[in-house]
């Protein structure tokens, strides 16, 4: 028996026949086969009300002479499900007439403030009004004026003005956070979407009916005319800020970033990412960047730098290292292979992969572990037998003579231990070699200082809670003198011995997949849009980087 999942229909779109899937929607068809259909309110992870008859198509069923009998309505396409022998046209006059009707309708009483809206190279409404706009209003009555710049929460506001209706914020409240704090209230033409008296907006995904908005009604506070779109470049990455590993386009101007949003992912966060991911930038900006690299105090540069750091871990004999979990697998994997090129051999290498404190979690995409990269370094250690050590007991054996050198990758000891624990170690001859991107007590104590990139200024990969390894890129280089943690590392591995100084993080993604167990038969290349799962490297690609 053939399961509804997998049946196939095959009907005709403007003459093109194809064999889909029989659950599918028009709409759907449309979409993955590049036939333009507009539309509003539809949205792929959200219950279909087909209210805002943008999608309207003309739809007829072939028949046995060949003829095709139409329906004697044009149809919502995003509630229209296939059949076999389905005949649909997306352009005949019908077609074009009815979306040009409907335009005329959502524009009757849009304020049209366009040169003022923070939506402008993003509106749903300003795009279809190009292709299905009339061009002039034939309406001379006063249109209906409603409350503009409303405070509906701590990170949203509302123009209800240019609300269309499409209810696609509501039903994200009802449907996906379960919050509801949002409905349509009153009738007829001074129907306006608001929250109820005394219950903000403010689940922790509130962001999200911002980027679902369609049009310039929700705005979320932090970007407001920050920029106008075409200023931005963008990068696809993974948000650092928990293991959830949530797919995130960055918008950064100026070596800044602009704005966070989140990209399709199905298997990880759909099209959402919750307030604190979406937020990070401020946290990711404050404090003092390391400007230049440091020996002693004193800035050098990178040679002297690097090849004073690669002297002391050698001088060391068994040095240890510290990894701080936001590193990429890249970050964790060429740290070891500097610890193993510059230690004596015949002992393991000693590692720390600290915990960090827990923070919020729920059962839609927050996770307790705020380390992007955990389990990915987890599976390396494991892999090269590394011997695992808290930073406590490092510095206790420093104290004892047994350890004279520490490569800390990422972290600022003085978070993990007291201050005067770390004073005691460097006092007892500890030499630390530092990669690090922010100023911090660790730098302070640093014999060696080599200034580092962070998100979202590192490329590389990362392996979230469910084992799912994933593409982070870089939106722009790192400030001043620094440079990525790959480019650090690899210039040490080089200089002890092992591998080349140009190796790229995709080189070293492949290096390590072809030695670490849980990442066999994985390529950079193979990780594609999606990622893939490990172990095994169940690779899927989402049709699209963003969806509306
Ligand atoms: S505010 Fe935006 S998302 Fe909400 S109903 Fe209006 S147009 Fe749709
Ligand atoms: S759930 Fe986690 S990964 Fe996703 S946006 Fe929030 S902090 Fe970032
Ligand atoms: S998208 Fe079909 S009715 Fe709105």
């Amino acid at each position: 028996m053939v399961s509804n999942a997998t049946a196939k229909v095959e009907l005709t779109i403007d003459g093109q026949s194809l064999k889909v899937d029989a659950t599918a929607t028009v709409l759907e068809v449309a979409l993955a086969h590049q036939v333009e259909i507009p539309y509003f309110c539809y949205h792929p992870y959200l219950s279909v009300p087909g209210n805002c008859r943008q999608c309207e198509v003309k739809v007829g069923s072939r028949q046995e002479d060949g003829s095709i009998r139409w329906m004697p309505k044009l149809q919502v396409s995003c509630n229209m499900p296939v059949a076999e022998g389905l005949v649909v046209d997306t352009r005949c006059d019908e077609v074009i007439q009815a979306q040009k009707n409907n335009m005329e309708f959502l524009l009757i009483n849009h304020p049209l403030d366009c040169p003022i809206c923070d939506q402008v190279g993003e509106c749903w409404l300003q795009e279809h009004a190009y292709t299905a706009g009339m061009g002039e209003t034939r309406f001379r009555e006063e249109k209906v004026h409603m409350d503009k710049r409303v405070d509906i929460g701590p990170h949203v506001l509302l123009d209800k003005e240019r609300c269309i209706q499409c209810t696609r914020c509501i039903r994200f409240c009802d449907e996906v956070t379960g919050t509801s704090e949002l409905a349509l209230m009153a009738r007829g033409n001074h129907t306006e979407v608001d929250i109820f008296p005394g219950r903000p907006l403010d689940n922790p995904y509130s962001g999200n009916v911002v980027d679902i908005c369609p049009v310039g009604a929700l705005t979320l506070k932090e970007f407001r005319f920050k920029s106008r779109l075409w200023f931005l470049k963008t990068a696809d990455s993974i948000c650092p800020g928990c293991a959830r590993g949530c797919n995130i386009k960055i918008w950064h101007r100026d070596h800044a970033i602009a704005r966070l949003t989140p990209r399709d992912n199905p298997e990880v966060n759909k099209s959402w990412m919750c307030d604190q991911g979406r937020l990070l930038a401020p946290t990711l900006e404050a404090g003092e960047r390391v400007r230049e690299p440091r020996v002693e105090g004193k800035a050098v540069d990178w040679q002297e730098a690097l090849d004073e750091a690669v002297s002391r871990l050698r001088r060391s004999g068994r040095p240890a290292g510290v990894i701080h979990p936001w590193s990429t697998l890249e970050e964790g994997w060429l740290a070891l292979k500097v610890l193993a090129a510059a230690g004596e051999g015949g002992r393991p290498m000693l590692m720390a992969l600290p915990a960090h404190e827990q923070g919020e979690d729920d059962d839609l995409l927050l996770r307790a572990d705020k380390s992007p990269n955990r389990r990915g370094l987890e599976n390396l250690l494991t892999a090269r037998d590394a011997e695992s050590a808290s930073v406590a007991d490092l510095l206790d054996r420093a104290v004892a003579g047994e350890l004279s050198a520490l490569l800390v990758v990422g972290e600022d000891l003085a978070t993990l231990v007291s201050e005067e624990k770390l004073a005691a170690a460097t006092a007892a001859g500890l030499e630390l070699i530092v990669v690090a991107s922010h100023e911090n007590a660790t730098t302070r104590a640093g014999t060696i200082v080599l200034p580092a990139g962070i998100f979202p200024e590192v490329d590389g990969t990362v392996v979230n809670f469910q084992g799912r390894v994933q593409v982070m890129r870089a939106a722009y280089p790192p400030p001043f003198l620094a440079r990525t943690g790959a480019w650090i590392l690899t210039r040490l591995a080089s200089r002890l011995g092992d591998g080349s100084e140009d190796a790229r993080p995709r080189d070293l993604f492949d290096e390590l997949a072809a030695q670490v167990p849980a990442f066999q038969g994985l390529t950079f290349a193979r990780l594609g849009a999606g990622g893939c799962v490990l172990p095994g490297g169940a690779c899927e690609t989402p049709a699209s980087g963003s969806v509306g």
